[in-house]
């Protein structure tokens, strides 16, 4: 048996590189694509950063402006997460319930452990997405190439969301010379795993 023919070993895995991925910017698992369907039932994906994941929950963290499509897209509904990490030679397919998250208590800690720089970009004027007259960051020109100070971002505060991912099943999938392997873990049957044809 090798290493990776043990499913409690493979969740196990898979759990850690998504940690990994929240807490390591360096790690290909930090930038997930996370897709979405809108009401015409039209697919959307976009690259996010993965903020922190929780095996414990089984949740994901992302961070997102408020105003954007995906929020419509994404409270309450479900949602797909893609991630793969070359050197492992993983690909991670998860699927979930996204949740927004606007609420104060629930919220403004997460607000305050962002970098000014971070927070910057909730400053943007329009919306994401909103047509402009040219090329344009969307930001304010006073706050062009500064970080505000902590009084300045304060108005940003209101654009900013938090994305949660309630993630219910997870499709491990790793190619190797000597076979590849792929395995299905579903929270309805208690995560048990299974084994599927790659
Ligand atoms: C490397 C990278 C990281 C990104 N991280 C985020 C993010 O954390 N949150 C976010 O809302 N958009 C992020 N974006 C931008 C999104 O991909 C997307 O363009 C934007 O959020 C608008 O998406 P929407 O129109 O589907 O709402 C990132 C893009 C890239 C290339």
């Amino acid at each position: 048996m090798r290493p990776e023919d043990s499913l409690p070993d493979i969740r196990a895995h898979a759990w850690s590189l998504l940690v990994r991925g929240g807490a390591d910017r360096k790690s290909p698992i930090h930038t997930p694509v996370i897709a979405s369907v809108d009401a015409d039932g039209l697919p959307h994906a976009r690259v996010m950063v993965l903020r922190k994941a929780d095996p414990a929950t089984s949740t994901l963290r992302l961070h997102t402006d408020a105003r954007s499509p995906k929020v419509a897209q994404l409270d309450g509904k479900p949602v797909a997460v893609l991630a793969y990490h070359p050197a492992e030679q993983v690909q991670l397919r998860l699927s979930g319930t996204a949740r927004i998250g606007r609420s104060v208590g629930e919220v403004d800690s997460i607000w305050e452990q962002s970098t000014l720089f971070a927070r910057r970009c909730y400053l943007a004027e329009q919306a994401p997405g909103t047509p402009m007259p040219g090329p344009s960051s969307g930001l304010p020109a006073w706050i062009e190439g500064e970080q505000p100070t902590a009084e300045q971002i304060m108005p940003a505060r209101a654009n900013f969301a938090v994305l949660w991912v309630g993630v219910t099943a997870i499709d491990w999938l790793h190619l190797a010379n000597s076979g590849h392997r792929r395995a299905m873990f579903r929270a309805s049957d208690g995560w048990a795993g299974e084994w599927v044809a790659p």
